[in-house]
């Protein structure tokens, strides 16, 4: 029986590596007590070997040479340097040399999670990753353990800080999009670059791993329909509201028999549904089981400790298996056949905001429209716009597949009556499963 101490390779002392540091050194009594070993950083791998850290750290386990976190006394390799390349062949090459892998790393999983899982069942490895979604939470975790029993039908996430940061900010203070997000990037909670997480991508890849590990389905990114919040306008949230909505940036992962439905965009949440009160840089997954009913995770998702409890769990995960001899052999492999929905399948609520010719006629030729395409309207607001002989119509349908919807917004678009579509969105959380 081994009692020598488990020893970690670190990939990564920035956020997330700083933090797995302090909790491996400030936890040791209770994870040995969990594990029956005792869990030692070994070596640290770096870019800059000079830069000032934040913690006191023995400065021989710095290298910027990552052939020193293969060599045999390492067993497990944690990758918090993010990004895909050299992320994954790092990791191809760690299994490779058989060191089980802890990885936070959403982008890399979402792409490539098949291929690396793939080589740790031949190499007889373990690979975990529950902080690439959600930080925190252990929402992987309970997917793959906790809703083993059950079938899931639905996942309806809050996977992005930033994202329901502005939305939240523009919520409450009727602040304009671009303005929030200036404040976001102050805060440092945006990138200087946020593309990733204002159109959705970071939400896309954190919904592919996700519907992956509910559905059991091989899920890629180009399964989920990706939309961002740049276009998302106070006056949208103003109008919601009145409506008795919240605007989120929602991953939608939905499965009606076997056929499937994955997407992250802007969608009104009904205030009532536990999902719409989610506020400031938190994230939430509400999961829907065929026998289990209603649930929800909450908490941060992301930020060095709660990111870093994520990835020490795994830690402790790896070395209990490493004591029982049974690594590499929990992970069960997509088993179900992929079959996505269509757009005529694909079915939902959806809010559009028209600016029209305030003139007779117009509304009889949008509801014709709509009738022709079996889209029923649940509620209508309209009022003058800009006084200059236009309104402003403002349209919530009862369920609709989103075929129809398309081609109900190219006819309107087609009317010479119709000035501009100012917005399209999809509507959930009035009536719960
Ligand atoms: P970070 O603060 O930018 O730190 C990255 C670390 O990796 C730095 O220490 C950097 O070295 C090192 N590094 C980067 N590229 C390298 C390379 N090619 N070779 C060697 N070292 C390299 O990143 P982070 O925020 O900790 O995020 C790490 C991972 O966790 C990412 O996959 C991210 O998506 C994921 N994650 C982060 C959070 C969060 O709250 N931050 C939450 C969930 C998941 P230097 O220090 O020398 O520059
Ligand atoms: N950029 C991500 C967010 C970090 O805002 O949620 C955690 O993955």
């Amino acid at each position: 029986m081994r009692n020598q101490p488990v020893k970690i390779g670190l990939m990564g002392l920035g956020t997330v590596g700083t933090g797995v540091v302090r909790i491996v050194q400030g936890h040791q009594e209770d994870l040995q007590k969990q594990t029956g070993l005792a869990i030692e950083v070994a070596k640290v791998l770096v870019q800059d070997k000079e830069k000032e850290r934040s913690l006191s750290l023995d400065k021989s386990l710095i290298t910027t040479d990552a052939a020193d976190l293969f060599s045999p006394d390492i067993d497990v390799i944690v990758e918090v340097i993010g990004g895909v390349h050299p992320a994954k062949e790092y990791i191809l090459q760690a299994l490779d040399n058989g060191k089980h892998i802890v990885t936070a790393n959403k982008d890399l999983m979402a792409l490539h999670g098949a291929e690396i899982l793939s080589k740790a069942q031949e190499k007889g490895c373990d690979v975990f990753y529950e902080a690439s979604v959600a930080g925190g939470i252990p929402i992987l975790r309970a997917l793959v353990e906790g809703f083993s029993s059950d079938r899931i039908t639905q996942m309806m996430g809050i996977v992005n800080g930033t994202t329901n940061y502005i939305m939240t900010k523009m919520s409450q203070e009727g602040a304009a999009y671009e303005e929030v997000l200036k404040e976001a990037q102050e805060l440092g909670y945006a990138e200087t670059d946020p593309t990733a997480d204002v159109e959705g991508h970071d939400a896309a890849r954190k919904m592919a791993i996700l519907s992956t590990l509910g559905f059991h389905v091989d899920m890629s990114l180009e399964d989920v329909d990706c939309k961002g919040i740049s276009q998302v306008t106070a006056e949208d949230i103003s109008y919601a509201k009145k409506l008795g909505y919240e605007i989120k940036l929602l991953g939608i992962a939905k499965r009606d028999d076997e056929l499937i439905e994955v997407s992250v965009q802007p969608t009104l949440v009904h205030r009532t549904h536990p999902i719409a009160s989610v506020n400031g840089v938190f994230n939430a997954i509400y999961v829907h089981g065929e026998a289990v009913g209603e649930t929800m995770f909450y908490g941060p998702g992301a930020g060095e400790l709660p990111t870093a409890t994520a990835v020490v769990s795994d830690l402790v995960t790896v070395v209990k298996n490493m004591k029982l001899g049974v690594n590499g052999r929990g992970s069960v492999a997509p088993y179900k056949e992929k079959r996505l929905k269509s757009d005529e399948q694909i079915v939902s609520r959806y809010f559009l905001r028209l600016i029209v010719d305030d003139k007779s006629g117009v509304l009889a030729q949008i509801t014709s429209i709509l009738a022709e395409h079996d889209v029923s309207l649940e509620q209508v607001l309209q009022q003058p716009y800009n006084e200059g002989g236009q309104a402003e119509i403002i349209l919530v349908t009862h369920h609709a597949s989103r075929k129809n919807i398309y081609s109900v917004r190219d006819l309107f678009e087609a009317l010479d009556s119709v000035i501009e579509i100012k917005s399209l969105y999809r509507v959930e959380g009035l009536e719960r499963k």
